[in-house]
């Protein structure tokens, strides 16, 4: 038995009561969750943007600790500290192969809300069946996961903060290091400074960007921005973020690396606004299936030369990327306490829920 956050239906607040587990199968893992970051991916299948199926075990940021493991599963044991990642990752596959591990073709399940095979291995006290978030549905105590779906991690990283790994470092990070390609003495921009946006900014640092100009409405934000490596805030509730970045940036008009993380179609186009002739605007935020652009082909692309890049889970490999993360936080280089506004129990979680949409927070993390 477990307690876990339940979204029951579109609009629905969520509802904590007990749920019962199988045992994992062949290649799953139960682990115990320490702790999961609320991102606004999880809000987003509350409200539609991101389509699911319901009654579902919302949750998909999270790090714990193996307590179970199935037939065969050979890449951890009992007793290992994992991250859970949302992406399940199975390093043989034609995308796997490639360097493309954040487009493994076993991570197509995710959207029938069961394991890889398509059936659950959760139930409601009532006996019926539970669907769970990416394999994950990290809003539980305890879940079982895929085993491609974990990455162990040494046992001395505090769990809270790893869990932080599970999607919005990764994401964020990932879309500044490897979806981009920043170069040193670059000038960047990022529209959407919440749990997502400022690892963006804190990636584009460690990237060697020398401006890096933050946009968000929220001053809050700005100053949480500028702490993780802005060089300038802009407040879109007080200035047009496109003439001032044209401002800012004279006559190379715009930036060399725009980042939208936020996945609204107004903001999208901004982001493609201010990315100069030759530059890289990169799509992370998730808009609504509904959002359409209309794009003129030969001035928005071919006379400008600009490339517009989709950005999934930062376009990270994350057996390699978890670990070397970790690395640039014992080193100092990496934000990943900052980024914890709120620490709660899963009974807050709607709360934590409200505090997101409210713009107030960067990350609210359940510790279980
Ligand atoms: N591509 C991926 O793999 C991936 C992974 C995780 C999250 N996401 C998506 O990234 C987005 C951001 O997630 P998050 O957890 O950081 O969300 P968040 O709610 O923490 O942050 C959003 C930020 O945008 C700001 N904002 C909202 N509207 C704005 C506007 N019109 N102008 C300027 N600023 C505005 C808010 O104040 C807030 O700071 C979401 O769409 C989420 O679904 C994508
Ligand atoms: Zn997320
Ligand atoms: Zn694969």
């Amino acid at each position: 038995m477990a307690k876990a956050a339940i979204l029951s239906g579109l609009e629905q607040p969520l509802e904590v009561r007990d749920i019962e587990l199988e045992a994992p199968h062949a290649g799953e893992v139960k682990v115990r969750l320490a702790a999961s970051g609320v991102c606004h991916s999880d809000l987003s299948v509350q409200n539609g943007t991101i389509p699911l199926p319901t009654p579902i075990v919302l949750g998909h940021e999270g790090a714990g600790v193996v307590e179970e493991i199935g037939e065969g599963v050979t890449t951890v044991k009992p007793g290992d500290h994992v991250v859970l990642s949302y992406v399940p990752q199975c390093g043989n596959c034609y995308s796997c192969k490639r360097g493309q591990g954040y487009m493994c073709e076993k991570a197509g399940a995710a959207v029938t809300g069961g394991m890889l095979d398509g059936t659950s291995r959760v139930k409601d006290s009532d006996g019926s069946n539970l669907f769970v978030m990416a394999h994950l549905g990290t809003f539980s105590e305890t879940s079982i996961v895929p085993e491609i779906s974990v990455v162990k991690i040494d046992n001395d990283v505090p769990l809270k903060l790893a869990s932080l790994l599970g999607c919005g470092v990764q994401t964020g990070v990932g879309a500044a290091l490897n979806t981009a390609d920043i170069k040193e003495g670059d000038t960047v921009a990022i529209i959407g400074c919440g749990g997502v946006g400022l690892n963006a900014i804190q990636g584009a640092r460690i990237a060697g960007a020398s401006e890096i100009i933050a946009v968000d409405q929220n001053e809050t934000k700005l100053q949480m921005a500028k702490e993780f490596g802005a060089t300038t805030g802009i407040n879109a509730t007080e200035k047009d973020p496109v003439s001032a970045i044209f401002d800012l940036t004279g006559d190379r008009a715009g930036v060399d690396v725009a980042f939208e993380v936020i996945g609204l179609q107004k903001t999208i186009e901004q982001a493609m606004q201010i990315t100069r002739r030759g530059g890289e605007t990169i799509l992370v935020g998730v808009p609504r299936l509904d959002v359409n652009l209309t794009i003129n082909p030969a001035f928005q692309l071919v006379y400008t030369g600009k490339t517009v890049k989709g950005c999934w889970y930062g376009s990270s490999n994350v057996q390699q990327s978890v670990p070397m993360l970790l690395d640039l936080w014992k080193k100092g280089d990496l934000k990943l306490e900052e980024l914890i506004s709120r620490t709660i129990s899963v009974n807050d979680i709607n709360e934590a829920f409200e505090a997101m949409k409210g713009g107030e927070v960067a990350r609210s993390v359940i510790e279980y």
